[in-house]
């Protein structure tokens, strides 16, 4: 199990070397997310319209190893983006990826940025 979460690190924009073309703005749906795969990873993407931002995450919830997060909730939390888990609600901050409600492990969070319409992620390899 410690072998999935070992397949995703968070990666800051400034390490960023390559923008994976996940799909077009459209196939998400509005203030929610959808899951894409990269390299056998895969990707909760959210958009987060009422803030006008997108996030990425793991999919892959850390409290039971689900592949859920991408069908969380989303929500502010103090004014910082976060998801709820739509299994038993862990919350997790879709910045930096800690457990919000908790003492579980953080998730890995990836940067996204938009481009003619089409959403990237960004991965380090
Ligand atoms: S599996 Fe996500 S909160 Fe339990």
């Amino acid at each position: 199990m410690e072998a999935i979460l070992d397949t995703y690190k968070t990666t800051k924009l400034e390490d960023v070397k390559v923008w994976f073309k996940a799909a077009s703005v459209n196939d998400f749906p509005i203030d929610g997310g959808a899951c894409v795969k990269y390299k056998g990873k895969q990707i909760a993407v959210f958009n987060f319209e009422r803030l006008g931002k997108w996030y990425a995450c793991q999919n892959v919830c850390p409290h039971k190893m689900e592949m859920v997060l991408s069908r969380g909730m989303i929500g502010d939390d103090k004014g910082a983006p976060k998801v709820a888990c739509p299994l038993h609600k862990k919350t997790f901050s879709l910045e930096n990826g800690e457990n919000l409600n908790g003492d579980i492990d953080a998730i890995a969070t990836y940067p996204v940025k938009i481009e003619d319409d089409l959403v990237y992620i960004g991965f380090t390899e």
